[in-house]
């Protein structure tokens, strides 16, 4: 198959991952017979140096001529002033509003060769396997906001709004991946103090009993749900919730498997080109030094194949010779707890190699 993919790789270690999971699909594609064709484009702040917008007109134009979209990660203490005209950050939120990718799926993947890498401990977080919908287009993320007044007396806002559009179309999503899953539905808001969460809950619970009564549904609040997910992970099959909460959850989520460094993401809409990414971000503490772990946004670029573009073996080899070589005891430095490591492009050829 022919396909037209765009990347985006963004500031600090996004031009590092971006690089490595480039050569791999590179390597999938010729080892399925396939023809990709690559063409990069500037977004966050890289794109703010050379142009003053985070997201040029040009880099949209792209993503949506494109089949899919593979991004590294925007920001860094570069463009960190609070009072800075714009910021990298807003690039990416907005190419996500740009292609209407609303459902950003967040898997929670252990291969058990990592288990002994978590700060967690074996019998809790053997067997985890959940995967998140995030609301990724609505919620505080995109509410009204600003500042008035001056001194002690300045004040800011940001509002949080949700419609029964919003919650009823990513719950159905989340909804249809538990019966192909383990049937099992988490809803995560904090309806016990915020009105977008009342209507939230309500819409879920509605969707849930009108057309999905066979999928076994529950509702926690997000801060048990903190909680819940470090004691008792294997507990949760399917989680959907709003922009913010799924978010700092994911982030949470990530010490399961040990490493932000293996958690990938597949942000969809209603047809249209999906975008790829890591769940960290651009890592400045750790940049241009070799070292980032490529896995998630080779695990990315798996999901890309596997939902843009339908070649599910391919994702299947790709997720396979990521398993080969963890159990083989490769790791990067986030995941080898002051054991021995390797770097980023050490990582990706070990990938490479297990393809073969
Ligand atoms: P971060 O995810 O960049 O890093 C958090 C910690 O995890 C750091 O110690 C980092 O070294 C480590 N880490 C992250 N990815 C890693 C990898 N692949 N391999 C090894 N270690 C890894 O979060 P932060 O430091 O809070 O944010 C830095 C910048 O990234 C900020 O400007 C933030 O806005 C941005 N950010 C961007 C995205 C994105 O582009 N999708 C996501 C999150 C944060
Ligand atoms: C993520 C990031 C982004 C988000 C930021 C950088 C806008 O944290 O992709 O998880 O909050 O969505
Ligand atoms: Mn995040």
């Amino acid at each position: 198959m022919k396909a037209n993919l765009v990347l985006l790789p963004g500031d600090g270690i996004g031009p590092e991952i971006t690089a490595e999971a480039k050569r791999v699909l590179e390597n999938v594609a010729s080892r399925f017979g396939h023809e990709f064709t690559f063409s990069s484009h500037q977004i966050g702040g890289i794109a703010i140096d050379s142009c003053g917008d985070p997201l040029p007109a040009e880099t949209i134009d792209a993503c949506k001529a494109s089949d899919a979209v593979l991004l590294g990660a925007v920001g860094g203490p570069k463009w960190d002033d609070p009072s800075a005209k714009t910021r990298p950050e807003v690039g990416l939120l907005k190419i996500r509003k740009e292609l209407g990718l609303f459902a950003n799926l967040r898997p929670i993947r252990l291969f058990d060769e990592l288990v002994d890498a978590s700060p967690l401990k074996r019998e809790i977080i053997e067997g985890t396997d959940i995967l998140f919908f995030r609301e990724l287009t609505g919620g505080i993320y995109f509410g009204d906001s600003g500042r008035s007044g001056s001194g002690a007396g300045e004040t800011a806002f940001q509002s949080m709004a949700y419609s029964v559009m919003e919650v009823e179309r990513i719950v159905r999503l989340a909804a249809k991946a538990a019966q192909q899953r383990d049937n099992r539905l988490t809803s995560v808001d904090k309806a016990n103090v915020l009105e977008p969460s009342r209507l939230w809950r309500q819409t879920a619970a509605r969707v849930m009993a009108e057309e999905f009564p066979d999928v076994k549904f529950d509702v926690v609040l997000v801060d048990a749900m903190a909680m819940h997910l470090i004691n008792r992970p294997r507990d949760f099959d399917v989680v959907v919730t709003g922009n913010l909460f799924g978010d700092i959850l994911t982030d949470e989520a990530s010490m399961l498997p040990g490493s932000l460094g293996m958690l990938p993401s597949a942000s969809l809409g209603e047809g249209g080109p999906g975008l790829y990414e890591p769940i960290h971000g651009s890592a400045p503490d750790i940049a241009g030094k070799g070292i980032a772990n490529p896995l998630a946004t080779i695990l990315a670029a798996a999901m890309l194949l596997r939902h843009s573009l339908s070649l599910a073996d391919e994702a299947d080899a790709i997720e396979a010779a990521v398993g080969k070589v963890l159990a083989d005891g490769l790791r990067t430095s986030d995941l080898a707890r002051g054991g021995k490591a390797i770097g980023t492009k050490e990582m990706s050829e070990a990938v490479l190699d297990r393809l073969a």
